[in-house]
């Protein structure tokens, strides 16, 4: 399966910052890349950013509103992101689940937003270190998957992504080992859940990975990717995970 490397910019960014993004298309149109590309930059670069890299790779945004449009000052829709140029939606971030309390009820109705506008949604989850401590990582994370990706899920247009809490922006993260283990334990939920469908779904890993350990982690059974932060600010950082890249 062709591996999905995406950046999260997260609250990074302004119109300055496009040049790294014109900077990876010219790096990209010169040297295809083996794996997907998807950077995730604030809602307010998406539309310019669609209008600099020519298609290169693909543009997501971080968050959405479950409805289309209404009054719901400050939100965005997810065809709003569409209309700008996204193609995808992160959903379901730790820090959105923490700092604005969105529950996986909520996620959920988010993921069926971004099927209706014809995005990708990848449905993050993962346990924070206490309940890693306390031997409850894979219990965690099954229980939002459950509930954070509806059961008439578009497959097509799903990916999870992995994200233990603690590895985020910590530069600490999992074993090899345990990222195999919780990265087996959800595509054994995905087959439950969905058959043979399950097989396909891209499962990413992220929290801390960098272009020293991406080759390492992007190794590890059923990883399908990677879900990038601070090392997708730079191109010439974000460049390098994407090398990292197996092969499909
Ligand atoms: P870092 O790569 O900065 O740890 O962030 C990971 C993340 O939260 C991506 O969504």
């Amino acid at each position: 399966m062709r591996q999905l490397i995406a950046g999260n910019w997260k609250m990074n960014g302004t119109r300055a910052d496009l040049k790294e993004l014109a900077a990876l298309r010219v790096a990209l149109a010169g040297n295809p890349p083996g794996a997907d590309v998807l950077i995730c930059p604030p809602a307010t670069l998406i539309a310019p950013a669609f209008a600099a890299i020519a298609g290169e790779f693909a543009l997501g945004g971080q968050d959405c509103h479950a409805q289309a449009s209404g009054a719901f000052t400050g939100d965005i829709s997810a065809e709003m992101l569409k209309d700008a140029g996204a193609s995808a939606v992160i959903l379901g971030h730790s820090e959105r689940r923490r700092y604005y309390a969105e529950t996986d009820a909520a996620v959920a109705a988010k993921a069926r937003a971004a099927w209706r506008a014809g995005l990708t949604a990848i449905v993050c989850i993962g346990e924070t270190e206490g309940e890693r401590v306390a031997g409850k990582a894979l219990s965690i994370c099954e229980g939002q998957l459950v509930g954070s990706v509806p059961e008439d899920a578009v497959l097509a247009r799903l990916a999870i992504a992995y994200e233990p809490v603690w590895a985020i922006g910590t530069g600490r993260t999992p074993t090899e080992a345990d990222i195999a283990e919780v990265h087996g334990h959800i595509r054994r939920c995905l087959l439950s859940r969905f058959g043979a469908g399950g097989a396909a779904l891209r499962i990413l890993y992220g929290g801390s990975v960098n272009p020293g350990n991406a080759a390492a982690i992007l190794r590890v059974g059923d990883v399908g990717g990677a879900l990038v932060g601070g090392a997708s600010l730079k191109a010439a950082d974000f460049l390098q995970i994407i090398a990292a890249a197996p092969a499909a």
